[in-house]
């Protein structure tokens, strides 16, 4: 550990403060689980709503067969509870277009299985306290793991539910409204070197790791999300007909496929609608603009004489504290995300308008750089100098390289144990179910 990292292992390392951790992260793992394959009947629990998504039933039991062979039989050397079920629930060896066809356990089938791996993962966990046994550093990163995991696909589920037709199955309060934000439109970020990545936080996954020192040349970035309002000025601008603006592939993508608006919107007149989980409503000018694709993203920024941030850049901003020259976990500190810092875990399901959550902003005043939409950058995704693939090779490394765009910050869908400001999210450029919208930088001399 360097002193240019925050010390999360004093306290979160204590392997009972990590078992703990461990049992909270999985309980309110499950209940969201629940909810979204309770929300709805059977019929729309094995539908494929979209070619791009998984039936929502075959993500409850692939959530439950992840954690049989992380955790019950890598780490706690159990048999398997059903082995030939291993193959249906392999992301590789079914793409998701195939994957209503396959001959997937029921919805009764697939709780009960989730439950029965469920009962036996806590047992796992609370024997090792009846005996005094310590969790290692290795057995409680596995615990983390399975919690990110299944928060990850309950952010999953929420993306086939918000492509799902039909009427409305989830609600949740608003965001709480906030006054129009008058604060500056860009923050200058100052150059040098700074800590990229982490070493010591606990439950960070392979390809947050190495800490390692990036230098990051001086750049402005805003200082929060991109608006629909302003997304609207370029659309009405032209910029869907203006190939100027756009990456050649991006041009010639939304010409093939007739993309003229975020996916969602619906022209009405004078103003956009938008379908938002089986709710048709005006599309709010002040909130961050959402689902649009890397192309678009990078076609906007273009067109507003800007650009994309850099993975580093984006990081530097959220991280880079420059009273002590550190890192710290979140822009706010090192605190773990509540609900003043951040909009995360689907406690509303939508983005908060821009400007909000100011005790949440970064030393710099940047803000929103986590929870609401995550936000697209102009890196590839690749590994760290001195990346090594932890625990498989399948969970990060099989992705790295030039087809995959890197996501920062996390969306209000997506859980705090899967977001920091070092976790890093990919896809490809053309997708546009994800919860995802950008902020826009420039050079300092541009
Ligand atoms: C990190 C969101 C790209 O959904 O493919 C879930 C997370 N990995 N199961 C994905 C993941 C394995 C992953 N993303
Ligand atoms: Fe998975």
């Amino acid at each position: 550990m360097t002193d240019t990292e925050p010390a999360v292992d004093a306290q979160a390392v204590d392997p009972e403060v990590l078992r703990e951790r461990a049992v909270a992260s999985l309980i309110v793992a499950r209940d969201r689980t629940t909810l979204l394959t309770s929300c709805v009947e059977d019929p729309d629990l094995t539908a494929q709503h979209s070619p791009l998504m998984s039936p929502l039933v075959w993500d409850l039991a692939h959530i439950g067969n992840q954690e049989e062979q992380w955790l019950l039989r890598a780490v706690a050397g159990h048999e398997a509870i059903r082995p030939e079920i291993d193959g249906l629930y392999d992301a590789f060896e079914h793409p998701r277009a195939e994957r209503p066809k396959l001959p997937l356990l029921s919805p009764a089938e697939a709780r009960t299985y989730a439950a029965d791996v469920r009962g036996r993962a806590l047992d796992v966990l609370e024997r090792a306290a009846f005996h005094g046994t310590r969790l290692t550093e290795a057995t409680g990163f596995a615990f983390g793991m399975i919690a990110q995991h299944e928060q990850q696909h309950d952010e999953t589920m929420l993306i086939t539910h918000q492509l799902r037709t039909g009427p409305q199955a989830l609600t949740a309060p608003d965001p709480e409204p906030v006054p129009l934000f008058t604060g500056p439109a860009e923050v200058l970020v100052p150059g040098g070197p700074f800590t990229m990545g982490t070493s010591g936080e606990p439950w960070a996954l392979d390809n947050e790791r190495p800490a390692h020192r990036r230098e990051v040349a001086p750049f402005h970035i805003d200082t929060t999300p991109v608006t629909n309002g302003a997304y609207r000025a370029f659309i009405e601008d032209g910029g869907y007909d203006d190939p100027r603006w756009w990456a050649p592939e991006g041009w010639a993508h939304i010409r093939r496929h007739g993309i003229d608006a975020p996916l969602f919107w619906r022209r009405d007149g004078r103003q956009f609608l938008r379908r938002r989980f089986g709710v048709t409503e005006v599309v709010p000018p002040d909130e961050p603009v959402l689902h649009v694709c890397w192309y678009e993203a990078d076609a906007y920024a273009r067109w507003a004489g800007r650009r994309l941030p850099t993975e580093a850049e984006w990081e530097k901003a959220a991280r880079h504290d420059p009273a002590g020259d550190r890192s710290t976990r979140y822009p706010w500190g090192d605190e773990d995300p509540g609900p003043e810092h951040a909009n995360l875990g689907q406690r509303h399901l939508r983005p908060a308008p821009a400007g909000s959550y100011p005790a949440g902003e970064s030393p710099l005043g940047v803000r929103q750089l986590i929870g609401d939409v995550w936000e697209w950058t102009a890196s590839d995704f690749l590994p760290y100098p001195g990346f090594r693939a932890f625990p498989y090779k399948e969970y990060s490394e099989v992705f790295f390289g030039p087809d995959h765009k890197v996501l920062r910050g996390g969306s209000f869908a997506v859980d705090a144990v899967a977001c920091r400001g070092t976790f890093r999210n990919w896809d490809y450029p053309i997708r546009r179910q994800i919860f995802a919208g950008f902020r826009t930088a420039r050079s300092e001399d541009a």
